[in-house]
C-alpha cells in the first residue's frame, strides 16, 4: 500500500461514516477498523463513544468537533483524520492543545471539485435544469429557434473567490473556455502561479467584473454570509453565481431574491446552508442548477482521500512531517 511503512503499529481506527469499499479495504489492510453501522452520521454522543474505541478517528465534514467535543475526547485518541478538505467542523486550536494531530485531504480532490465547478457553471449558463425538466415532463415539442436560450461563456470573465488549490484548478479549466480569470484571495499569488489572472484586492472589486462568480473559499468567520444583497447588486447584468465551497458563504434570502428578479441570471450550487435541508425555495426556481454536495464524489478523489489520510497517519506515527497535517 502506498505510504505504508514496515513495522508501524496497527491502530484501532474508528470510521464515522461508510467510505467507498476500496477505501475501507485500504484502511483495513493497515489498521483495525471499527465502522459506524448506521446509514447516518453519528450523534455527538455516539461520536464520543467511537473515539473511546480508537487511537485514530476518521470523521467527515458533518461530524462536529468543536472545543467542547474535543475536551471530552479520550486521552488515548492521538489522531483526528477528516475525510474532507474542509476543516470548519474541527477546532484546530483545541485539538492542538490536547496534543491530538489533525489530518485532512488537501490537493487530491481539487480536480474533481474543479470539474464540478465547471459542470455547475455550464448547467447554470445553459439552463440544464429547465431543459431536463422539459424532457422528463414529456412535453418537449421539438427544436425551435427560441427554445431555452442560454448564456455563452466563451470569452466572459470568471471571478474566483479563494485562489487555493481548488480555485487555481478551476482557473486552469476556465481558461479552456477562453474565460478571463479574475480572483480575490487573502494573498496575491506569486507571478508564476498567477499567470494571466487579474488580482483584485477587494471582494467588491472582483464582483464588479464577475460574469461568473465562483465561490471557492473556506467557511470561516470572515466568509460566512459574505455573498449578500449588497454584493449581488454589484455584479454585472446576466451574472451567474456558482458555489462549490460551503453553503454558509451565501445569504440565501438575498440570492433567491436576486434569482427571482433576474438580477442574477442563474446559479449553480453544490453546497447549501443546513444540508441536507436546503432552503426549499431553491427547488422552485427555474434558473438554478443544483447538485447534492457532490464536488469530490469521484472514485479517483475518494481513493486518493483515503490514501492521503493513511500516509498522514503513518507520518504521525513516525514523527515525520506531513503536508496534510494541520496540527
Ligand atoms: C470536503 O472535502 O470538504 C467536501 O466538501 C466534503 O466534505
Amino acid at each position: 500500500m502506498a505510504g505504508a511503512i514496515e513495522g508501524l503499529p496497527r491502530l484501532d481506527l474508528a470510521v464515522t461514516r461508510a467510505l467507498p469499499a476500496a477505501v475501507l479495504d485500504l484502511f483495513r489492510e493497515r489498521h483495525n477498523v471499527w465502522l459506524n453501522p448506521h446509514e447516518r452520521s453519528l450523534t455527538a454522543e455516539e461520536l464520543q463513544q467511537a473515539a473511546h474505541r480508537a487511537q485514530a478517528i476518521v470523521v467527515t465534514a458533518f461530524d462536529r468537533l468543536d472545543a467542547a467535543a474535543i475536551a471530552q475526547l479520550p486521552a488515548t485518541l492521538r489522531i483526528i483524520a477528516t475525510y474532507s478538505v474542509g476543516i470548519e467542523h474541527i477546532d484546530l486550536e483545541a485539538a492542538g492543545r490536547r496534543g491530538i494531530a489533525v489530518l485532512s485531504t488537501p490537493d487530491v480532490l481539487s480536480n474533481s471539485v474543479a470539474e464540478m465547478a465547471i459542470l455547475l457553471m455550464l448547467g447554470a449558463a445553459r439552463r440544464a435544469h429547465e431543459a431536463e425538466a422539459l424532457l422528463y415532463a414529456r412535453i418537449w415539442s421539438g427544436w425551435t429557434p427560441t427554445q431555452l436560450i442560454g448564456i455563452e461563456l466563451t470569452g466572459t470573465r470568471i471571478g474566483i473567490l479563494g485562489m487555493g488549490r481548488i480555485g487555481r484548478t478551476i482557473a486552469r479549466r476556465a481558461r479552456g473556455f477562453d474565460m478571463q480569470v479574475h480572483y480575490h484571495n487573502r494573498r496575491r499569488l506569486a507571478p508564476e502561479v498567477e499567470a494571466d489572472a487579474s488580482y483584485h484586492a477587494t471582494f467588491d472589486s472582483l464582483l464588479a467584473v464577475s460574469d461568473v462568480l465562483v465561490l471557492a473559499a473556506p467557511s470561516t468567520a470572515q466568509t460566512k454570509g459574505l455573498l449578500n444583497s449588497t454584493c449581488l447588486e454589484q455584479m454585472p447584468a446576466n451574472a451567474i453565481v456558482v458555489n462549490i465551497a460551503r453553503g454558509d458563504l451565501v445569504d440565501d434570502d438575498a440570492l433567491i431574491a436576486a434569482l427571482r428578479r433576474g438580477r442574477i441570471a442563474a446559479a449553480g450550487l453544490d453546497v447549501f446552508n443546513n444540508e441536507p435541508r436546503l432552503d426549499p425555495r431553491y427547488l422552485e426556481l427555474p434558473n438554478v442548477f443544483l447538485q447534492p454536495h457532490q464536488g469530490s464524489s469521484t472514485l479517483a478523489a475518494r481513493r486518493a482521500m483515503g490514501r492521503i489520510l493513511l500516509a498522514g497517519i503513518d507520518a504521525v506515527l513516525t514523527g515525520m512531517p506531513a503536508a496534510n497535517r494541520l496540527v
